[in-house]
């Protein structure tokens, strides 16, 4: 087995790197002066599975870019199996025409990865699991519902916890994790009732008096966990902590979230930690970098992936 690891997150790769006790294979990815990408693998890669560690976040098209032009290196270097390990997928918030004349951007990165060369996917919390058949490959889409869990088992007494859906959207994750611990399930269901009226944060359960845990696959603006956190407060709730998958955090998000209610933020590492998430007083990041590292091992040995997940 062979890891190789693009620029996004070297900090993730070479925790996989540790858990699988496989050095990353050298492998240079860098910029000519006009910023095209160059790239060059520094071992023999021919008859070998290799594994290509590498989010799509933010810069999404460099680091998009970045990946493709590793398993076009890789694909001409005669590897026998490349794996696409991409534990944040941008552009999968584009998975469907939201009008006329709109792309389905999901589906042409999907298509791009499978076109450079990919035989197989392996990725994390998708925005909707129906990406998956966006690819004509293999893809293993990875749950961090077990890591939460373990987490919140450890942080909490779960017997007075509320599970939140911050969206209509995300109710099938909120309900997989709460059935996880067998907690209720509450749904914030965020509704304009006439056009150029502000929302209304409708809260569907009763949150009075619980500790509420609300549970997404992305944290952008922050916005939709910040208003979620303040009307579960004003229902009643005694706390909300968010548990979400990909911290994005694009813009002023750090602020937004050190400025509101919500009482922790936890996040895996699937996206690298910038400097200023990392001084976050309430932030904090879960490694997914085990969960990863055996799900790699489970398809090195051919043996399964999904038992991870009973
Ligand atoms: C949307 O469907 C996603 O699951 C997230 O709820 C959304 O991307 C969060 O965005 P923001 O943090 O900008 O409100």
């Amino acid at each position: 087995m062979k890891l190789v690891a693009g620029n996004s997150n070297r900090p993730l790769a070479e925790a996989i790197s540790t858990y699988l006790n496989t050095p990353l294979t050298k492998c240079i990815v860098r910029r000519f002066a006009d910023m095209e990408i160059f790239v060059e693998v520094q071992e023999n890669v021919r008859g070998e599975d290799v594994f290509v560690i590498q989010s799509t976040s933010a810069p999404a098209n460099d680091h998009l870019m970045e990946l493709l032009i590793i398993i076009d290196a890789l694909r001409r270097a005669s590897a026998r199996r490349i794996t696409a390990v991409v534990p944040y997928f941008g552009y999968a918030r584009q998975d469907r025409k939201p009008g006329p004349r709109t792309p389905i951007s999901a589906k042409l990165v999907a298509n791009m990865i499978t076109r450079a060369g990919a035989d197989r996917v392996l990725t994390l919390d998708l925005h909707a699991g129906q990406i998956q058949g966006y690819f004509d490959i293999p893809t293993d889409n990875l749950f961090a519902a077990p890591v939460m869990v373990q987490d919140i088992r450890e942080v909490f007494d779960v017997n007075n916890i509320m599970v939140v859906s911050p969206d209509v959207g995300g109710v099938v994750r909120a309900r997989g994790l709460a059935k996880r611990i067998d907690a209720p399930l509450a749904i914030v269901d965020k509704r304009r009732e006439n056009p150029g009226e502000s929302e209304v944060m409708n809260v569907i359960g009763d949150v009075r008096g619980r500790n509420c845990v609300l549970v997404d696959d992305i944290v952008d603006s922050g916005g939709t966990l910040v208003n979620a956190a303040d009307a579960l407060l004003e229902k009643g709730a005694n706390s909300v902590i968010a548990y979400i998958t990909h911290g994005v955090l694009s813009g002023g998000a750090v602020s937004r979230v050190l400025g509101s209610q919500l009482k922790e933020l936890v996040l895996t590492d699937s996206i690298r930690p910038t400097e200023a998430v990392e001084n976050a007083h309430n932030i904090r990041i879960l490694p997914i970098a085990p969960l990863l590292g055996e799900a790699i091992a489970r398809t090195a040995d051919e043996k399964s992936v999904s038992s991870l997940f009973y």
